[in-house]
């Protein structure tokens, strides 16, 4: 075993070449590049390890390094890590660049050609969607050294087609076992205790059913707006960009049956299953939105319809969670950056309180927040001190930074090393996607915004979506 900080791992990955394509861009500079940095930091990289970015932008080993070096001072001081000059020196060696277009076989094959044959390559895709057919088909058709595996970020396909069009091809040039598709929502920490939540306790399994439960809302709300990305966004809005993918993840996580073993394909059997059970969107339990201000952003259209918010009313048919609703919401610009989940619970039986005047205001809720300040808090009825019999909700709370000494890491330092190793678990297989894509489709083609406010909640229609409730997040 070996402690390092935040990570304890048995062994360091195998030795690799990773090959970063879209090298320029800017998933690159935010996620990728301060991830690696992190891990070399930390001693977690396997013994011989390179990068070698790959893009179509002009630049030499020297200036790809100094692009990277900016990259991780500004994008690398999540969890508590900063740039530091002597790690760097330590580093920048590891990285060089190649300057290629995404679909030439000959261009690619120059990258492969350029490192040690013998050692697998993992190929991160983390170009614009447009471009992952080219690569893929490129590199099926060069050759690539035993134990390659690839790396494919989301958005996956555009609708259920695409989907099945990308992963057909996909297989055609790699194993299933060899395809690590990326959702990075499974790489926060609070997601992945979501399972140690449930399924290490004995106390909360046993109230996770229809049962106890009246409802669950599923909130990721962003401050930002859609920044430079414009033009993906425009293609993509809320559903493809957020829901399709993070959300369906948060939800399959969270009301999936216990699987029969902690390794991927026990884990990835029971999302794909509740996910099956989810009855699609319908389109008349949806709120779409648009902040005011979206039609004015570099390369949107002056008429678009696209959505930056949506909300929806969604459910599950099987046996653990059949009339029990899903209110889900998500949307750029809104109030605050927030992603938490909401599980309510029935009120009791029988209230003893209410005849002497005492209404509840709120049912008791467990909220899961996945960030930001992460933790789990339990929401109950105490009473409030004093002679009269007067109740109040109070919060039972774990924070990880009261409970744990060590920042929880970056999604993606966690996601690169479980590719490395081979470790699918917290990546999505084919049917999952496919699955997610059947769960969106009604409503991919609505067309109809309603404007909001940046800084607001959304569209007031939202509200009603969830009424006589309210949404936990206002
Ligand atoms: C990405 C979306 O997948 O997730 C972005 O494309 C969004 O639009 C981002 O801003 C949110 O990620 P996080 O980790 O900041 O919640």
């Amino acid at each position: 075993m070996r402690l390092i900080s935040r990570f304890v791992i048995a062994q360091l990955p195998p030795n690799q070449t990773l090959v970063v394509f879209g090298a320029s861009g800017d998933l690159t500079a935010r996620k990728v590049m301060p991830a690696l940095y992190n891990l070399f930091k930390l001693g977690l990289l396997p013994e011989q390890f390179s990068v070698v970015g790959y893009a179509r932008t002009p630049m030499d080993d020297s200036q790809f390094r100094g692009a990277m070096r900016e990259a991780v001072a500004n994008h690398g001081g999540q969890a508590g890590q900063s740039f530091e000059e002597s790690v760097w020196q330590g580093w920048a060696p590891n990285l060089s660049y190649v300057q290629g277009d995404y679909s030439s076989p000959e261009d690619l094959s120059r990258v492969v050609g350029a490192v040690d044959p013998k050692v697998p390559i993992l190929f991160y895709c983390a170009t614009p969607p447009s471009e992952f057919p080219g690569i893929i088909t490129g590199l099926g058709s060069i050759g690539m050294p035993r134990g390659s595996r690839i790396v494919i970020e989301k958005p996956f396909g555009h609708d259920l087609k695409s989907a099945k069009e990308l992963n057909a091809l996909l297989h055609d040039n790699f194993a299933e076992k060899d395809i690590f598709r990326i959702d990075h929502y499974l790489g926060k920490e609070n997601v992945q205790n979501i399972l140690v939540f449930r399924f290490s306790n004995g106390m909360f399994e046993p109230i996770w059913n229809r049962m106890y439960v009246s409802s669950v809302q599923i909130d990721v709300a962003e401050d930002l707006g859609i920044g430079r990305r414009g033009k993906f966004y425009e293609q993509a809005g809320a559903i493809r960009d957020i829901v399709q993918n993070h959300i369906l993840q948060l939800l399959a996580t969270l009301m999936m049956e216990p699987p029969s073993s902690f390794d991927a394909e026990s884990i990835r059997d029971e999302k794909v299953k509740v996910l099956r059970a989810v009855t699609p969107i319908d389109p008349d339990a949806v709120v779409r939105g648009q902040y005011v201000g979206y039609r004015q952003e570099a390369e949107v259209a002056g008429d678009s319809q696209t959505e930056t918010f949506i909300a929806a009313r969604m459910g599950i048919e099987n046996w653990r969670w059949a009339g029990v609703p899903i209110y889900i919401r998500t949307g750029k610009r809104l109030a605050r950056r927030a992603t938490t989940i909401s599980v309510t619970f029935h009120d009791a039986p029988h209230m003893l309180f209410e005849e002497s005047g005492m209404l509840r205001p709120e049912p008791n809720h467990l909220t899961i927040r996945i960030q930001p300040d992460e933790g789990i808090t339990i929401t109950f009825d105490a009473k409030i001190p004093g002679p009269e019999m007067r109740i109040q909700p109070v919060d039972m709370s774990f924070d990880y930074d009261r409970s744990f000494d060590v920042a929880p890491p970056e999604a993606y330092e966690r996601l690169l090393l479980d590719a490395m190793q081979g470790d699918r678990t917290l990546f999505t297989r084919a049917d999952e996607v496919e699955r997610s894509w059947e769960i969106v489709a009604d409503v991919l083609t609505r067309t109809d915004v309603l404007f909001y406010e940046p800084g607001s909640w959304g569209p007031e229609d939202a509200d009603r979506l969830v009424s006589p409730q309210r949404w936990h997040l206002h």
